[in-house]
């Protein structure tokens, strides 16, 4: 299974509440990993992504209220991977009453290639635009 995910310096936005957001979702995607190693109950995978689902609504709106507030350029590419994103989480929880872990080891992998690739991604992009507003 998926192994531990540690958040080094590589990983910063150079912002701190958004860096201490993307900590945060790491740690629910550590926990995700281990639920699905010992459980066996669909109800505890649907409880832990319930958890990164609503905590990754409070960071993409922080983010975007954000990048809004100084207008940023690719504000709409931000949006869009949002939205695409949460449109596949949701899937997966349809899914996951029916099939459960085969669901979950296609989950974890879509989570982990989403996060990473997103966070030192287009959230990089961001950040000399941020630091250049005055934001740290
Ligand atoms: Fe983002």
């Amino acid at each position: 299974m998926t192994r531990e995910i540690v958040w080094n310096e590589e990983y910063s936005v150079g912002v701190n509440i958004l860096d201490r957001q993307h900590q945060t979702i790491i740690n629910v995607l550590n926990k995700l990993f281990i639920i699905y190693d010992t459980t066996t109950e669909a109800k505890d995978l649907v409880t832990i992504l319930n958890e990164l689902i609503d905590y990754a609504n409070l960071h993409f709106t922080t983010e975007e209220t954000l990048l809004e507030k100084y207008h940023y350029r690719d504000l709409i590419v931000q949006r869009n991977e949002h939205s695409i994103y949460q449109q596949k989480i949701n899937k997966f929880i349809d899914r996951i009453a029916n099939e459960e872990h085969q669901v979950m080891s296609e989950a974890t992998g879509f989570l982990v290639d989403w996060w990473m690739g997103h966070i030192q991604g287009s959230d990089k992009d961001y950040t000399r635009f941020l630091n250049n507003n005055g934001v740290f």
